[in-house]
């Protein structure tokens, strides 16, 4: 069923970059072969280079054919789409491109005889950001609160500072309830349905807390190594451009309490408190509670892979980590003391993305030694990709006349229950943006807080350069001290079972 979305027009700064041809352009096609863009609705890609609309349609054609997963492009299809995308060219600091937006605006809502939503959606470098923003403010292009939209990607910021700054540059000129700053993992279904699976049942929430849960394992890890991103990475590193967002929001929905209504703003007040009560990590804790790492040269599915620092764009010394590790704790009443372990990294042997929720084990073993040999806490996992599903490890009984336990598995998939092709989660945001749905986007305190909890980590980073990288071999799961971070607790990283294949 479509959505109730008025007319809409999208403008892209920065469209003849690689995320507008990798994902905005395939999955606005997408929407549009799902009948979910609104009867009026424009794209407006703005750059500097100079081509023709022509031209333009070509590249994002090409977006769509190659990373759409819609099958074989219709022709006819895609000339719809095409007859809604349009180009300008034009310098961002100059205010004749803010004239020629406005041109086309009125141009197109007098050609539909309705006002339409403007949606600003920045894909551009973050150091263009304020240029932009004031250009917007300048030519009187955010004035309508409420039809007026900006979209934000990350990196927000670079640090706590530099995120404080952009939010200030963001809400000098528009209002909180007009920004959306995107993370694309909260459009991802299964990010989603943690709120459900939490919230939805009665089940899991009385034992969804210190009693019961020994600690959380978050992992996203990459088979992908830095590609052609060298310049960007050399200035991120794995705690800037995966944990700070992805991985931070994911702890919060795991962690947070539940929300009294479905309201955007109550969903994100839960979360910062979340974010807020992440202990404080010490200077001197910092060797203790987080781990880089970055890749050395190996093999990927047989294939010789380069070490990191001879990847394009990087410095032969780099110190840039491409695997981080950290332990957290989130003091309040549901977590004290159970911890939170989250790892991400490039080049690890699978791409996948979970959430393991360990339970403690029970209380009495009744069962002979013999029998529970093979015996396992319960688990609760959540695989948000490649697979998306969720799985409940508990013991069973193996059949036969001798008493013996073996760990076994109730599993949810989306795609055997649902039977139909999960959302990508840039159509999902698009949509929300379009229907001006704040829940899946950051809030600035959000942004701010999640900076806050690491920045004793970055700075203890930045002031003390590694002397071991590279420190794990591509296709490894990383360096030593990852497994050291957990199995001094006693603890170990279960190895996620959802891969890609
Ligand atoms: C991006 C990071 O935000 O997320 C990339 O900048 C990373 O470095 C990507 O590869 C991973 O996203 P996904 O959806 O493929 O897991």
């Amino acid at each position: 069923m479509a959505l109730p979305i008025k007319p809409t027009i999208l403008m892209i700064f920065g469209s003849m970059g690689d995320l507008t041809w990798r994902k905005l352009a395939p999955a606005l096609y997408n929407l549009l072969l799902d009948r979910q863009l609104p009867e009026h609705f424009a794209m407006i890609g703005l750059d500097l280079k100079e081509q023709s609309p022509e031209e333009f349609q070509q590249r994002l054609k090409d977006g769509a054919n190659n990373f759409c997963d819609c099958g074989k492009m219709g022709e006819k299809t895609w000339g719809e789409f095409a007859e809604k995308l349009s180009y300008l060219s034009g310098d961002f600091s100059n205010p004749e491109i803010y004239q020629a937006i406005n041109g086309k605006l009125a141009d197109l809502e007098k050609e539909w005889g309705s006002p339409a939503t403007h949606i600003f959606y920045l894909a551009t470098p973050p150091g263009i950001v304020e240029t932009i923003v004031h250009g917007l403010g300048a030519a009187g292009l955010a004035n309508d609160k409420r039809r007026a939209r900006i979209v934000v990607e990350k990196p927000f910021g670079h640090d706590l500072a530099s995120a404080v700054a952009l939010n200030s540059i963001l809400t000098t000129v528009f209002d909180e309830t007009q920004i959306f700053r995107i993370d694309h993992y909260l459009g991802k279904e299964t990010v989603q349905n943690i709120l459900a699976f939490r919230f939805a049942n009665a089940l899991f929430e009385p034992v969804w807390d210190r009693r019961y849960i020994d600690h959380v394992q978050i992992t996203v890890s990459e088979q992908v190594g830095v590609e052609h991103r060298g310049a960007y990475y050399e200035h991120a590193g794995a705690l800037r451009d995966m944990i700070q967002n992805h991985l931070m929001q994911i702890l919060t929905m795991i962690a947070m309490e539940p929300m009294v209504s479905f309201d955007a703003n109550e969903i994100r007040n839960k979360k910062v408190d979340v974010l807020k009560a992440i202990r404080p990590i010490t200077q001197d804790l910092v060797d203790e509670v987080a781990v880089r790492g970055q890749y050395g040269a190996g093999k990927m599915e047989g294939e010789k892979v380069p070490a990191y620092r001879s990847e394009p764009g990087v410095a032969p010394d780099s110190p840039i980590e491409t695997f981080a590790a950290v332990k957290l704790f989130v003091d309040n009443w549901r977590w004290q003391d159970v911890p939170f372990y989250l790892r991400t990294g490039k080049r690890l042997p699978a791409r996948t993305s979970c959430v393991i929720i360990q339970f403690r084990p029970v209380p009495h073993q009744s069962f002979p030694k013999m029998a529970a040999q093979t015996w396992q806490p319960n688990y609760i996992m959540i695989d948000i990709q490649p697979q998306e599903a969720i799985s409940l490890r508990f013991q069973a009984k193996q059949p036969g006349a001798s008493l013996h336990l073996t760990p076994v598995d109730l599993r949810f998939s989306y795609q055997e229950t649902f039977k139909t092709k999960v959302r990508e989660a840039y159509e999902t945001l698009l949509l929300d943006v379009m229907l001006g749905d704040a829940t899946l986007f950051m809030r600035a305190d959000q942004v701010e807080a999640s900076w806050s909890a690491l920045m004793p980590i970055l700075n203890a980073w930045a002031e003390q350069k590694p002397s071991d990288f590279p420190n794990y071999r591509s296709g490894s799961w990383g360096p030593k001290a990852a497994e050291k971070l957990m199995t001094k607790d006693g603890r170990s990283w279960m190895e996620p079972v959802s891969k890609e294949n």
